[in-house]
């Protein structure tokens, strides 16, 4: 059923539980999995500029960390295929355009990421992402 899937990482553990569900899938039917993440050109916050800090790592070495962290934690036999990608922009509309260009017939996203508004069930880019994708979304929940 599923033959490319898309999983969009922010550095979070939201994110880390869609990597996982993502994978499990990925293998479950021998899916391609793209690990996508994107930099909104924002100040790094929280956990990414304590890594940048501590590491001395450049934003675009964070950005590789974060996928390559991705990959680790995927963990997919060699005959599931790896692909990785660092989008620049509007990280909704980066996962969007990316879900289109690599024909991805399935989206994964965790329900929040590392923004800081406790309160609410989903953060504003895996809404976007639910809103206006053209394939189903999966929101995984930590
Ligand atoms: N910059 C990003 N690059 C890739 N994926 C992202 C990015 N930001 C958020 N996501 C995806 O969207 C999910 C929800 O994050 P987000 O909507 O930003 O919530 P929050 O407001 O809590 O940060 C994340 O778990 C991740 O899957
Ligand atoms: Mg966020």
């Amino acid at each position: 059923m599923f033959k490319t899937i898309l999983v969009a990482v922010d550095g979070s553990g939201h994110a880390s539980k869609a990597v996982r569900c993502a994978a499990d899938i990925a293998k479950t039917y021998g899916a391609t999995l793209i690990l996508m993440a994107v930099d909104g050109h924002r100040p790094l916050k929280g956990p990414l500029e304590e890594l940048s800090r501590s590491e001395d790592l450049s934003r675009s070495e964070v950005f590789d960390r974060i996928l390559s962290s991705a990959k680790a934690l995927a963990s997919v036999p060699k005959d599931v295929k790896v692909e990785q990608r660092v989008g620049h922009g509007d990280p909704a509309d980066e996962i969007l355009a990316e879900a289109g260009r690599s024909g991805a017939d399935l989206i994964v996203v965790g329900s929040r990421g590392l923004g800081e508004y406790a309160e609410l069930l989903l953060g504003s880019v895996s809404r976007k992402v639910l809103h206006l994708a053209k394939v189903p979304v999966l929101v995984a929940h930590d």
